[in-house]
């Protein structure tokens, strides 16, 4: 199967500065794949370099096989895109918009405008004009002019910001069911790795030009879990400690009256039999676990380069 977008060694560079440095991902037919950075990562160049809008510098860009470089043309007609704020008139209707829109593309793209309202969930208000939306529903009218000419690739840069936790669902589950029922390959671009937990089948972390993580959700989740800490309340926790370390090898950090332990799920009612049978007292147990945005965190502080200030 070949990716619906290959990226091999791009690196963009404005002046000295090497804004995008020598990334490579592939996006496949059905998958949802998730560019996350913070600010001035490189997320809206490197989209800018997909779409065209700025030049390559080193490197390759294929889509469905065509190169941007070499054939642009074929390359891009398979690009939907809505990059920063949707490009739309706000004097006309959402319905007036679409059209002008789709007649670029012909008469196929004007018969497909119900199809992709319905699709973006605008009926009541497609007939209304522009000025009088909310910044979910331009964003949704966005996403609608992006499907015009039925894309095989769908970019959206920061699709979701300023949205209210309820636009962010919204505009989740059209994606979804793009991926999921037209198998269309999509790219989204954000600041926030918590926010497409329940998007992205695959996200690509990236800071300072470069991709220093490429995982699945699935695979993120797993570094997640295995950070996970049981907290126990109990009435001697360094004797526990003691226990644990004996018995299982695990080092528990003593917390004030209460033990963390790095412990998975199931081996959590084994300790607790243990610790029982050992005549220590459990007042509580309870769950640790790391917030993807802490972890987040913590792989954006990983890569930061190691600072002297002597
Ligand atoms: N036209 C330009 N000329 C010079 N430098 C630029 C230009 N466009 C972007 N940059 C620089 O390139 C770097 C990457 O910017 P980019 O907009 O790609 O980041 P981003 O990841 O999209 O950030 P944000 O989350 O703020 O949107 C930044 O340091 C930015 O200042
Ligand atoms: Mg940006």
């Amino acid at each position: 199967m070949i990716p619906v977008l290959s990226i091999k060694n791009l690196t963009k560079m404005y002046g000295q500065k090497k804004v995008v440095n020598d990334i490579t991902f592939d996006v496949f037919a059905g998958q949802i794949f998730g560019f996350v950075g913070p600010n001035g990562a490189g997320k809206s160049t490197t989209i800018r370099m997909i779409t065209g809008l700025t030049p390559i510098t080193e490197g390759e860009i294929r889509i469905c096989g065509y190169s941007i470089k070499k054939s642009f043309k074929n390359a891009i007609a398979n690009v939907g895109a809505v990059v920063e704020m949707p490009q739309l008139y706000p004097y006309l209707s959402g319905m007036a918009n679409l059209k002008l829109f789709a007649s670029f593309y012909g008469k196929q793209a004007v018969a497909r405008i119900p199809q992709i309202v319905k699709l973006v969930g605008m009926e009541n208000r497609i007939n209304d004009r522009l000025s009088t939306y909310s910044l979910g529903m331009k964003q949704r009218l966005g996403i609608a002019q992006a499907l015009l000419n039925k894309p095989k690739l769908l970019i959206l840069d920061e699709p979701t910001n300023g949205l209210d936790p309820n636009g962010i669902v919204e505009i989740r589950n059209i994606l979804k069911v793009l991926a999921e029922k037209e198998h269309m390959a999509i790219i989204i671009s954000s600041h926030n790795l918590a926010e497409l937990e329940h998007t992205c089948d695959v996200i690509g972390l990236i800071n300072n030009g470069k991709i220093i993580e490429h995982k699945t959700m699935q695979e993120i989740k797993g570094i997640v879990s295995s950070k996970q800490h049981v907290q126990f309340l109990c009435n001697y926790p360094n004797y526990a400690a003691l226990l644990l370390k004996k018995k299982y090898q695990l080092t528990s950090k003593v917390v004030g009256n209460s033990i963390l332990v790095p412990l998975k799920e199931a081996n959590i009612a084994t300790v607790i039999s243990y610790l029982t049978f050992k005549k220590i007292k459990i007042y509580s147990i309870k769950k640790i676990q790391k917030s993807l945005e802490e972890l987040y965190f913590e792989l954006l502080n990983n890569d930061r380069p190691s600072t002297s200030i002597i």
